[in-house]
């Protein structure tokens, strides 16, 4: 049997994800679905007529989920669940704010992903998304490997895009890392960054890598404040697409997610951002990476901001 991949929430990003988890076509299904009556079936139809444009073969099936949890059942078998469901930031929002109305939502999505696709990989997207990957943890049941959160990636890759645009060099010459939360204490690891293997702290000066450290801590406010309405979709999806990809190509890739975190670093009982392996089963170990004392500081830092939050989703 083929692949089958769910993402829930037809919004921006659920719904250019669910397009380009079928254009990759290896999928059989994706199943996309929201809560807004013809949103997703509406949704599905245009992008299976993109088939014979694109050439993939994965169809896209919509689904319309009633509040009873009516159309779940449609998402049975599946793989790997993309929760996008909630609200997104207005600009001068942070994503916190965000915490007690979309705490429902997910609550309510993963109770029905455990009782319909018990088997399956949940990637979460939903902001506060450190807060609201351990909720979906704690509502699903699942083995902690197995719920993992979409943040590390996409801080990454606006470091690296920054970085590739101060310099005037290919993207594909950069290579940078974010690890911490998906908020304030977002940790950017300049030690840990490169272009074209050279360190660099040897290609620009200190004050201008803090100024893209705080440009790629502030990525998505910026876009926020540009579209006035809703928050990025086009670089989040990419990245949660291809963690999906990574789970169902069981591929091994180590990519920075939010994953639970027991002992590396010395860090405890946590989901944060960090480097891990990723394949079948969701998060196969998490991976260290060398930091400076400045940065492993940070990093615990993160790890105490996002335990004390992570505490009080239980009872949300
Ligand atoms: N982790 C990240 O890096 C990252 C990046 C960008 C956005 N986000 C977050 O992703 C989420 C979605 O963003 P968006 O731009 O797609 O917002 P959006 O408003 O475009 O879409 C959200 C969708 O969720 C649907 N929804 C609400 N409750 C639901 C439920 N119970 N079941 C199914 N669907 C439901 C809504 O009807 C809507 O279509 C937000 O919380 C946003 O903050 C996270």
């Amino acid at each position: 049997m083929g692949k089958k991949v769910t993402v829930v929430g037809a919004g921006f990003y659920g719904s250019t994800t669910a397009q380009r988890l079928a254009e990759y076509d290896v999928f059989e299904t994706v199943v996309l679905t929201d809560i807004i009556d013809g949103k997703p079936e509406g949704l599905a139809l245009d992008m299976n007529q993109s088939r014979p444009i694109e050439g993939f073969e994965t169809q896209v099936v919509g689904v319309t989920t009633g509040t009873d949890g009516s159309g779940y059942e449609q998402i049975a078998g599946s793989d790997i669940v993309v929760i996008t469901a909630g609200l997104p930031r207005k600009p001068g929002m942070s994503r916190m704010d965000l915490l007690e109305t979309n705490a429902k939502i997910v609550r309510g999505v993963s109770e029905q992903v455990a009782r319909h696709a018990p088997d399956a990989v949940v990637i979460v997207v939903s902001n506060p998304l450190d807060e609201m990957t351990a909720l979906a943890q704690i509502a699903t049941g699942f083995p902690k490997n197995r719920v993992l959160g979409q943040a590390g990636m996409l801080d990454t890759a606006r470091f690296s895009n920054f970085v590739a645009e101060t310099l005037a060099v290919p993207v594909g010459t950069v290579k940078t890392l974010t690890l911490g939360s998906h908020g304030d204490t977002m940790v950017p690891v300049p030690s840990q960054c490169t272009v074209n293997g050279k360190p660099l702290s040897e290609l620009l000066p200190a004050e201008k890598i803090d100024e893209l450290v705080v440009r790629t801590r502030n990525g998505g406010a910026e876009v926020v404040a540009l579209l006035k309405t809703g928050s990025a979709y086009y670089a989040p999806s990419a990245a949660a697409a291809r963690m999906a990809r990574a789970v169902a190509e069981d591929s091994g890739a180590v990519l920075p997610v939010c994953a639970w975190v027991d002992g590396e670093y010395g860090i405890n009982g946590v989901y944060l951002g960090v480097e891990a392996e990723i394949g079948a089963g969701g998060v196969k170990r998490v991976v260290e990476t060398d930091l400076t004392q400045a940065e492993r500081a940070a990093l615990g830092e993160a790890a105490e901001a996002v335990r004390a939050k992570q505490g009080d989703v239980a009872n949300l």
